[in-house]
């Protein structure tokens, strides 16, 4: 055993964990550039003071933070929303708008450890600046599918709660709450699916006890599915706010229907976002059996940019958090084993032979093909072994007699066939076997 552990909640990634992992971000980033997304970079470490009071409490208490030797206070990175702002911000009126963005990077957050979260993960990060109308979420909601999708995951493996913040507002509004008492019950309804009535005891401790009225009002307004009941239950209320806000609701499901992605979305009140910056609609998604904590999460934060110091400028994205999504994907069988294998195999007789291998090694590596061979002289049979062995669909055998006639032979290691060709023809006779360069 090492004398040095990981950290709890760090992982590392040995090979075949870190194919794995780079599978799902290659699938990730190739399905956000069909959406016309750009990929953006960070750093990892940042000033404390950009989340202090813009993410919430929540993940202010799970910071890693310290003083470095210039004695600021810094912290590793736990989300990129923040600091997404503050790039954007700084070039806003150079930007291209809708600007479209994306990223894929490592967060830290000091979380009590269960399955499927850990105290540092990646994510998948998607936003998008500068567009005020549902026609944003339209886009991402479409994305986060689609990077769903990509897998091999269907509407029968996922879905997408979709709620809405401003309507919240507008509704416990019309219920006589003021702003602090709403932010109360919202923090209520986000902690009511794991706590049920519970979840209140901290608006009751701060405010005293909900009106039973209004109280009712509010569980029953969380229990909505559809748009049409949405409709019919706040018709009642009215105003000119209310009616424009479900015609946005209207533009976005219609959007989403449109796209063939309905069967992917549901109306559910009572996803309301933790994170303190959210301002209209909000979104998570998670696997359909329940078994898993949330695969992804986002909603628009139309404030922030401007908190941080940028211009005014609406915003919405989302995060596809890795370990989540990980598990789900080996629970349907769909996270491959991926082998590592080379194209080519290179057996090689002694120290003469090894020269000339050297060589052709060289140039077709240069010309882009997976090419092994022993790093050591080896015995010739156990060569031949180990290039069976080694995955790779082509042995070059470079024995006293080939070289002789100045030929090497090719093996196709999957037909069990051979041929001599000329060595000069080497890499041409491998891309031709190939097909070019292996990805
Ligand atoms: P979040 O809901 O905190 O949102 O995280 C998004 C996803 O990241 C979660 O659904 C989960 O899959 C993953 N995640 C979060 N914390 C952990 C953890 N400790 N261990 C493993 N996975 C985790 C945000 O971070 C927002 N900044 C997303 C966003 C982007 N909103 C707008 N743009």
């Amino acid at each position: 055993m090492p004398t040095f552990q990981t950290l709890p909640g760090f992982r590392e990634f040995y090979p075949e964990d870190l194919a794995r992992r780079n599978h799902i971000f290659r699938l990730w980033r190739r399905t956000a550039t069909t959406f016309g997304f750009s990929e953006y970079d960070a750093p990892v470490l940042e000033p404390l003071e950009l989340y202090k009071a813009k993410s919430g409490e929540e993940i202010e208490n799970q910071l890693f933070s310290f003083k470095d030797k210039g004695d600021r206070e810094v912290a590793l990175r736990p989300e990129m929303t923040p600091t997404v702002c503050r790039l954007v911000g700084a070039r806003a009126n150079a930007l291209k708008r809708p600007i479209k963005w994306f990223s894929i990077a490592e967060f830290y957050r000091y979380e009590r450890m269960q399955k499927g979260r850990g105290r540092c993960f990646s994510q998948f990060n998607a936003d998008i600046f500068g567009e005020p109308g549902p026609e944003a979420e339209i886009e991402l909601i479409a994305l986060l599918v689609q990077c769903l999708c990509a897998f091999g995951l269907t509407e029968e493996d996922f879905r997408v709660r979709l709620s809405d913040r401003n309507l919240w507002l507008y509704y416990l509004e019309t219920l006589g709450l003021d702003a602090p008492r709403i932010r109360g019950v919202l923090g209520a309804i986000d902690r009511y699916e794991k706590y049920g009535d519970d979840a209140f005891k901290g608006y009751t401790e701060q405010f005293g006890a909900l009106d039973a009225g209004v109280k009712e009002k509010i569980l029953s307004f969380l229990q909505i599915k559809s748009l049409e009941s949405l409709e019919s239950v706040l018709a009642a209320s009215g105003g000119e706010k209310l009616t424009a806000r479900l015609a946005d609701w209207r533009k976005l499901l219609d959007g989403l229907a449109a796209m063939g992605l309905a069967r992917f979305v549901e109306v559910d009140l009572g996803v309301v976002r933790g994170l303190a910056y959210y301002t209209g609609f909000v979104f998570e998604a998670f696997d359909r059996r329940g078994e898993l904590r949330a695969l992804a999460g986002g909603g628009r934060y139309d404030d922030l940019v401007e908190k941080l110091g940028g211009p005014a400028l609406p915003a919405t994205g989302f995060a596809i958090g890795d370990m989540t999504f990980a598990l789900l994907l080996e629970q349907r069988g769909l996270l491959p084993n991926l082998v590592q294998a080379s194209d080519v195999y290179c057996v090689i007789g002694g120290a003469a032979e090894r020269k000339a291998a050297f060589a052709d090694i060289q140039a077709l590596r240069a010309a882009g093909h997976r090419v092994e061979y022993p790093i050591k002289e080896t015995a010739f049979g156990k060569q031949f072994k180990t290039a069976a062995e080694s995955g790779a669909r082509l042995a070059l055998i470079y024995g006293t007699e080939e070289l002789a006639k100045g030929v090497v032979k090719l093996r196709d290691l999957g037909e069990r066939t051979e041929r001599e060709i000329p060595r000069g023809d080497v890499v041409a006779a491998v891309r031709d076997f190939l097909g070019g360069p292996q990805g």
